[in-house]
């Protein structure tokens, strides 16, 4: 089955490095144009020279998306650089603690609904105008199996069910417009992100031990999904969630 991404416009959040910047790259490989974002523009701005190199076209944009004023900036660049927009990937996340939901604070809480949650739903929100104005296009929250079962990060767990939700609320309400939204949920992958338990002996024998697959899953097991739940290949495909996990879940 051949993946055409060629002649669409996508926005990746978090594509300075790990999962983000292999959908980005791939996306670019199908044929895509791409506005990259994250806050630090050093990193940003190798993922967009790589893009560049493949002959796709990439702006870098410094934002951070728990904040409304840098959603709207966004939003206008990509407007700006190419009229329109046919993909949002919505992958930018945190998780700054790893206590338990009896030590959680408030702090962590606020810090990880306002990225997680606040800011994926209204860079969607503000999206989905544009891609309403241009006949359609194509949403992926990227979520967590820890969106489906609690585990040892109570807050972010929390987060990504509430993910899973905002996915169908989009694919619902936004599907007059031609806008379908999916959920790609990862298992552990090996990102930067997720080092403190896939580099933790114990913690790696109890994935191990959980996952059918046996192995951690490599950003570009999630970059092969992104392309293909943002092309015409899943055309009838809206409101679902991807564990693209090795079984983990199960
Ligand atoms: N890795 C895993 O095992 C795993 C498992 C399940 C789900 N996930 C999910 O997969 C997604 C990507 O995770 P990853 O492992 O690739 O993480 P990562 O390697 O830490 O990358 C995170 C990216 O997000 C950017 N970012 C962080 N805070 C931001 C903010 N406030 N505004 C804009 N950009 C921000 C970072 O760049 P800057 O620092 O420059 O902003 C970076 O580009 C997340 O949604 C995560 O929850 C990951």
């Amino acid at each position: 089955m051949e993946i055409s991404l060629k002649g669409k416009v996508a926005i990746v959040t978090g594509a300075s490095r790990g999962i983000g910047k292999a959908i980005a790259l791939e996306m670019a490989k199908s044929g895509a144009d791409l506005v990259v974002v994250s806050r630090k523009i050093a990193d940003l701005e190798k993922t967009a020279d790589e893009i560049k190199a493949m002959g796709r076209k990439a702006i870098a944009v410094a934002a951070h998306i728990g904040r409304l004023e840098d959603i709207a900036t966004v939003v206008a660049k990509a407007k700006e650089a190419y009229g329109k927009i046919d993909i949002l990937v919505n992958n930018a996340a945190t998780n700054p603690t790893m206590d338990s939901a009896l030590d959680a604070t408030d702090r962590a809480w606020d810090s990880i609904m306002n990225l997680n949650l606040k800011g994926l739903f209204f860079l969607a929100q503000a999206v989905a105008k544009v891609m309403k104005e241009h006949g359609g296009g194509v949403i992926i929250n990227v979520s967590s199996v820890a969106g489906v079962t609690p585990d040892i990060l109570p807050i972010y767990s929390i987060s990504k069910a509430g993910v899973n939700m905002a996915t169908k609320v989009m694919a619902q309400q936004w599907a007059p417009y031609g806008i379908r939204a999916n959920t790609l949920s990862p298992g552990q992958t090996k990102t930067q992100f997720s080092e403190a338990l896939w580099g933790n002996p114990d913690i790696y024998k109890v994935i191990m031990d959980r996952t059918p697959l046996k192995r951690i899953a490599d950003p570009q097991d999630m970059a092969n999904a992104a392309v293909f739940l943002a092309s015409d290949k899943s055309s009838f495909i809206t409101g679902q969630n991807f564990l693209v996990d090795g079984g983990l879940s199960i």
